[in-house]
């Protein structure tokens, strides 16, 4: 169930994506943060749900790999203990409530989890979030990560209300940001020397997309 706000009583419930984010845009301070809690998003190959204790095994199977943690700042191959505690964070990322909050889904495919996604709620005033997501190697190449994070993002935009979304990843890290210029995201900024990276200055890209040009894009891939 979709909570919806007192600021939003009135609103037409019968708008397409569109029209609903630009009826909610033209109206400062009317933020359509519709969907507080999570319900499920189904896409073709994969279910994007909230994380359970019974995900263990399948997020462990890749927490614990080296390659995985390649490029990811403060991460560390996992013991089954961290990864445990990881999973136990993750099962409380369930929603978005307040500003700062972090969703966690893992994205299943044939009773496995592939992966997880994530959203960081970074902006209320800003309607703004951050992508993360990482994924089991085994599963790679499949476009099974693509279709997780884009499902994701048309949730963020079309359900949750965002204006604008980017990601982060060092630029070191091709597979990640092949993966958000899959999506459409723009490369909008290589941040040299900005972050300290396993001990050395690391160069960073930011990737962001805005909620009219994932409108214009999937309205493009439809038609
Ligand atoms: C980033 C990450 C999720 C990308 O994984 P991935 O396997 O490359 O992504 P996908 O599952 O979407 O697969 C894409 C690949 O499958 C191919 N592919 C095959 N069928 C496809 C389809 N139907 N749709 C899209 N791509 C498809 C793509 O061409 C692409 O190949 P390429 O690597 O040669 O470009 C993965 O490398 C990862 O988890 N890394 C570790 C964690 C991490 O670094 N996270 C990001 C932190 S910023």
């Amino acid at each position: 169930m979709h909570h919806r706000g007192d600021h939003e009583q009135g609103a037409p419930e019968l708008l397409s994506p569109l029209q609903r984010l630009t009826s909610y845009s033209v109206a400062a301070g009317r933020i359509p943060y519709a969907a507080a809690v999570f319900t499920p998003i189904r896409a073709r190959r994969l279910t994007l749900r909230p994380v359970t204790m019974a995900d263990l095994e399948d997020v462990y199977a890749y927490q614990r790999r080296p390659d995985v943690c390649r490029w990811m700042l403060g991460s560390e191959p996992r013991s089954r203990e961290q990864s445990q505690k990881s999973v136990a964070a993750m099962t409380g990322e369930d929603g978005l409530r307040v500003e700062g909050d972090v969703l966690s889904l893992a994205a299943e495919a044939n009773g496995r989890v592939t992966g997880t996604v994530e959203l960081v709620w970074r902006s209320r005033a800003d309607q703004t979030a951050e992508i993360g997501y990482v994924f089991n190697p085994e599963f790679s190449g499949q476009g099974l990560a693509t279709e997780a994070v884009g499902a994701l993002l048309g949730w963020g935009f079309e359900e949750f209300g965002l204006h604008r979304v980017y990601g982060r990843c060092h630029a070191g890290n091709e597979a990640s940001a092949r993966l958000m210029t899959r999506l459409g995201m723009r490369c909008e900024a290589r941040h040299v020397e900005s972050y300290l990276f396993r001990g050395e200055w690391a160069d960073r890209f930011v990737f962001a997309m805005l909620a009219r040009e994932w409108l214009s894009r999937s309205a493009a891939l439809a038609g």
